[in-house]
């Protein structure tokens, strides 16, 4: 397989900690982007497939390492959110797991919201009020803060101390939607995204966010691009001398058309769009000069924001391969069936057309790298998601560009 190297020197000098320390270094920006084709790390939940429904975020971790109590979270549920109509999709309250910060991190905020894809659909979000994406109904009781969330400061020494906030998804458009179109749709949803994410956000100042020296607004997936669409609002809430940055995890997903030259994925952020009443939430300058559904595009959002942020990605995001790249719809005869679940069993052809999505993400890149106080790890791994999982977040096995251990 061809090596590219297309990561300049100094990209590539960057190792995984130098991501991790990006938090420390104010005002230096980090490009760290793996030169290396995907051989490198195949990490063992590529395994497990996902759909366009899926939750990354399910208890797989615990399979890797012991669980004490103090991992384990309670739900709270947000009970002053129905009086401003913030709710779920079924019209159930929102909720988040919290574990106040100590020590010198006591006046630190990181907060990391959970991914799940969106529903484009009244049918598919109606789908949704049966799971805990739609609904607090089905949401854990208690979940395990592992990875960015974890209180060991062996697995998380940048942020073990820090309060810890992780926000449960429910609204099926990236806490970003507007009530606009509920009457239309006629089936008891309710698309109230951007209320949720301001009432969560009234509740964390409650809290203490209020009190915040420095505050990290992440997410995985869908959560990441939550991140992205509310960073710029988010350092908005925060007074000016409160250091502020946004952080997503497998939230560039790419406006790339799939191996059948279908725009799949435009047109289901078109469909989200639409139904979730997104236009009031995503940047004004880009609606009025794009299709709407591009302004939902990580490329375009990152334009507008002013705020530093951090890209944490992989090249071969196995959730972008699955279902932007090479979607169950665009494979009827199953070409690339044992390819898009294991890239091990990718041929040589099919490895060119994932090489091709890699250059397109560094493509969409390109303009990023010119923000000096951004910064990125882009690694190559059939992944999806890598800060709330200890094993890609901070374990000798985690992915390492530029082979730099610990
Ligand atoms: C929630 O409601 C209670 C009772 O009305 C009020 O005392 C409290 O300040 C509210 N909390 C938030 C975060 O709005
Ligand atoms: C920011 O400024 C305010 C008002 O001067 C002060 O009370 C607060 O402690 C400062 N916060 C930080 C993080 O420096
Ligand atoms: C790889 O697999 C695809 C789909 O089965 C096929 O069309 C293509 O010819 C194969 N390429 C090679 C080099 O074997």
């Amino acid at each position: 397989m061809a090596v590219e190297n297309l990561a300049s020197n100094s990209m590539a000098n960057i190792s995984w900690l130098h991501g991790l320390l990006w938090w420390r270094n104010w005002g230096k920006r980090d490009w760290a982007i793996s030169a290396i084709g995907f051989a490198v790390f195949v990490f063992a939940l590529a395994f497990v497939s996902y759909s366009w429904n899926s939750d990354p975020d399910s208890n797989l971790s615990s399979t890797f390492h012991r669980i004490t109590a103090t991992d384990l979270v309670d739900l709270t549920l947000l009970h002053n959110a129905t009086r401003r109509g913030a709710v779920c999709l079924d019209g159930s309250l929102p909720g988040y797991h919290f574990q106040r910060g100590f020590g010198s991190g006591a006046n630190s905020w990181v907060l990391y919201i959970e991914g799940g894809g969106w529903c484009n659909t009244i049918e598919s979000c109606f789908w949704r009020k049966e799971i805990h994406l739609g609904s607090s109904k089905h949401m854990g009781h208690r979940v395990h803060f592992t990875g960015i969330l974890s209180p060991h400061q062996t697995q998380n020494p940048e942020f073990f101390n820090w309060n810890r906030v992780k926000v449960q998804y429910c609204d099926g458009a990236s806490l970003a939607g507007h009530p606009d179109n509920e009457l239309r749709n006629g089936a008891r949803l309710f698309f109230r995204g951007q209320l949720i994410w301001e009432a969560l956000m009234d509740k964390f100042f409650s809290l203490g966010l209020s009190e915040a020296k420095q505050a990290l607004l992440a997410g995985c997936s869908a959560g990441g691009l939550a991140a992205l669409i509310h960073c710029d609002e988010f350092r908005g809430l925060l007074p000016k001398n409160v250091t502020v940055k946004c952080l997503a995890d497998a939230g560039f997903f790419l406006d790339e058309k799939d191996v059948i030259e279908n725009p799949t994925m435009r047109y289901f952020f078109h469909d989200v769009f639409i139904l979730h009443g997104l236009r009031k939430s995503l940047h004004k300058d880009c609606i009025a000069r794009k299709e709407p559904a591009e302004c939902l595009f990580p490329k375009e959002i990152i334009k507008n924001i002013a705020t530093p942020v951090f890209l944490l990605h992989s090249a071969y995001d196995f959730w972008q391969i699955q279902n932007i790249l090479i979607p169950e719809g665009s494979d009827p005869y199953h070409y690339w069936q044992k390819c898009r679940l294991d890239i091990h069993n990718c041929n040589a052809t099919q490895v060119e057309i994932l090489q091709g999505y890699r250059r397109s993400l560094l493509k969409a890149l390109k303009e990023f790298q010119k923000n000096k106080e951004g910064g990125m790890f882009i690694s190559s791994c059939f992944i999806h998601c890598q800060a709330w999982m200890t094993e890609t977040w901070h374990a000798p096995t985690s992915p390492r560009i530029n082979n730099k251990v610990r």
